[in-house]
């Protein structure tokens, strides 16, 4: 089985862009659209990869960035093409960062592959300030019940509620990922594992059609005083 630490994210990058994921910038946008993040925002980018969004996101001039990543060679290739973002190793399971910290959070195709998804959704709670946003972007299953470690919409949705989110947007892009598995297979390369991968190496034909794509954008409540 390929894991995430094995997986060569910075080739599939050079196929598609910057932006490691269906969907491109054009979903951030999207996302952007629904938080209204006031300027001067401080925005983290968990599993930030190359830098795709924010680079995005630094051209708009609006936002205090800060990316997280576990690998040191995508953040070396983030950090050439970002100028004022920070950028940190690290897991989005454990973060460094101190509780209430960031106005919004993306989180663009990386929970997929984590091996511990709910801890990093504590991290997210934990985090984000009251009142601050939650974006992300991912491959999920189709069914009522979650397959080969992907979640379906009902157990994510649950998770996030469980966790006193409160759901802002759901959307599904099944063409975003037809055309970006249409892609891979056009240049001989394959998805992870846990995105329908698991018998298909190098072109060969795999079952996708249980497997979607989403993005999500939800709210964590704004403090109540009493
Ligand atoms: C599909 S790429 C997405 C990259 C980026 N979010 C984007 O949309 O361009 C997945 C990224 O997750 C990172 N990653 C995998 N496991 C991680 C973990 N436990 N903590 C932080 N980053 C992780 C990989 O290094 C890779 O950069």
């Amino acid at each position: 089985m390929m894991n995430d630490t094995t997986f060569n994210w910075s080739e599939i990058g050079r196929i598609v862009g910057p932006c490691i994921r269906p969907g491109g910038p054009v979903l951030t946008e999207r996302a952007l659209e629904i938080c209204s993040l006031p300027a001067g925002s401080l925005v983290a980018d968990i599993g930030c990869g190359s830098g795709g969004t924010l680079q995005h996101l630094e051209r708009s001039g609006l936002y205090s960035l800060v990316g997280l990543d576990q690998s040191e060679m995508l953040l070396s290739e983030a950090a050439t093409r970002l100028e004022t973002a920070r950028l940190i190793q690290g897991h989005a399971e454990k973060t460094p960062f101190r509780n209430d910290t960031f106005d919004a959070l993306f989180c663009e195709c990386v929970l997929s592959i984590l091996d511990d998804t709910s801890a990093a959704l504590d991290e997210f709670a934990r985090v984000l300030k009251d009142g601050g946003y939650l974006v992300l972007s991912d491959v999920f299953s189709k069914g009522s019940q979650g397959t080969d470690g992907l979640l379906s919409r009902e157990e994510l949705l649950d998770s996030l509620s469980g966790r006193g989110f409160t759901l802002l947007l759901w959307e599904a892009h099944d063409r975003l990922l037809r055309e970006f598995a249409v892609r891979m297979i056009f240049a001989g390369e394959c998805l992870p594992d846990s995105w329908g991968c698991g018998q298909g190496r190098k072109g060969e034909k795999t079952d996708r059609s249980g497997i979607s794509y989403f993005l999500l954008v939800a709210r964590k409540p704004a403090a109540t005083f009493q």
